[in-house]
């Protein structure tokens, strides 16, 4: 395995990191505070080739390799995990699966409008179908010249920003798994509409939302992949997902790390700065530790996606481990700011309750455990 970035991933690197001190992080706590989506950034990341940057070249996109996608989300998210998530969502849970199961004509149609301005999105979750994502209840029947699509999704990231959706539903439930399939829908499609919005214990800035199929009317040409094969096709998005949410929580860990250390350089306690314990130098080794750890898991599983081989496991070992990492690190840097971690005054206490999701969201670190034992054991 080759340990050193491209020239081109280094400057992407530098480019996201300045684009996150410069823009991102004036407006983090505040984003946090009214739960406001960041419009305006999301717009420049648009303008930048950051939202659709693995598109290809031949739809409009830039082309960016995995580790590069992992990189943007990376360094986000230092700052502000809510536009971190945003981005990651949009990239490999909406413009992933077109571009790794769309038609030549579904290509052309939609990946230059997630190049281009339009938000995605990825609908499989539903209120008695989380970890056991196979039994969802949202049902989409064939009409002849279009489908029709009844039931609701929860937990949806960029749910009510959102322009177009990649959803899972039940075309014969007498099948099981093989009888779910995947479409491609639109939020102007007659019948559908956002429910509730979420109020989150973290990630305020990213939009979370209820959707709703009401008799929702698909064009026929709006399956995605073949009929029946939906179940793979959420399960292999979720996949290249994984290693995005891996990358937000190693973006959390390092935001963190990075606060407490100037911190501890500065507070004085029993006549010197605390950093000169020796309690609080051997949590920032461990903490180095861990998140390089979780840097070489998540490049390694971003470089295994990228090389086309079967990444499942690779993909599950970089989210359990970076997002276990985020949650221990954060809690740490909490605890070494003493009092003022645990006011809104240090952005510590807003990246503890960011890195909390990433042990939940896109398959918890229980469900990480079952594919990883599954690849190890076989099944
Ligand atoms: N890639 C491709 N296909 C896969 C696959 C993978 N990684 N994993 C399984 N499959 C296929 C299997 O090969 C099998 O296909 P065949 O029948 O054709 O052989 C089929 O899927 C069923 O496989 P399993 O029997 O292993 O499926 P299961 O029902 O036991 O579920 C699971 C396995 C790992 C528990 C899965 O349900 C899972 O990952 N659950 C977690 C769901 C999840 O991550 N949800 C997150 C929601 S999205 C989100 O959070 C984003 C947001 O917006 C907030």
């Amino acid at each position: 395995m080759d340990f050193n970035l491209t020239k081109e991933q280094e400057l992407i690197r530098k480019a996201l990191a300045e684009f996150t001190e410069e823009e991102v992080k004036p407006i983090a706590a505040e984003t946090d505070r009214t739960a406001q989506y960041p419009a305006d950034t999301i717009a420049k990341l648009f303008r930048y080739g950051v939202m659709g940057m693995c598109v290809p070249k031949e739809y409009g996109g830039p082309g960016a390799d995995d580790i590069s996608a992992a990189i943007v989300v990376e360094e986000l998210s230092k700052q502000c995990a809510s536009t971190g998530d945003i981005v990651a969502t949009h990239n490999g849970l909406c413009c992933g699966p077109i571009i790794n199961f769309g038609t030549e004509e579904q290509k052309k149609k939609y990946l230059p409008q997630l190049v281009n301005g339009k938000v995605g999105a990825f609908a499989l979750t539903e209120p008695n179908a989380g970890s056991d994502a196979s039994k969802g209840t949202t049902v989409c029947e064939d009409k002849g010249d279009h489908w029709v699509m009844n039931g609701s999704k929860i937990f949806i990231t960029n749910g009510y920003v959102a322009d177009i959706f990649v959803v899972f539903a039940m075309t014969d439930p007498s099948k099981g798994t093989k009888g779910i399939s995947a479409f491609i829908v639109e939020k102007d499609f007659p019948g559908f509409s956002v429910g509730r919005h979420e109020e989150k214990m973290g990630l305020h800035g990213s939009p979370t939302a209820e959707i709703v199929f009401e008799d929702c009317i698909i064009p026929k040409e709006n399956l995605l992949g073949r009929l029946g094969k939906g179940f793979n096709i959420a399960m292999n998005t979720l996949d290249g997902g994984r290693i995005g949410i891996a990358a937000q929580a190693l973006g959390i860990a390092e935001g963190a790390m990075n606060e407490a250390v100037e911190y501890t350089k500065g507070r004085v306690q029993f006549g010197r700065p605390i950093s000169k314990f020796q309690n609080t130098q051997f949590v920032f080794a461990d903490m180095e530790v861990a998140i390089n750890a979780a840097r070489l898991l998540t490049y390694s599983a971003a470089a295994a996606k990228g090389s086309g081989k079967r990444f499942t496991k690779d993909a599950a070992m970089a989210k359990l481990f970076a997002s276990e990492a985020a949650m221990k690190i954060t809690t740490q840097a909490v605890q070494l700011f003493g009092g003022y971690g645990y006011t809104r005054d240090y952005p510590v206490e807003r990246m503890m309750r960011d890195a909390k999701i990433t042990e939940i969201y896109e398959g918890t670190s229980e469900i990480q455990r079952v594919v990883i034992a599954g690849n190890v054991l076989g099944k």
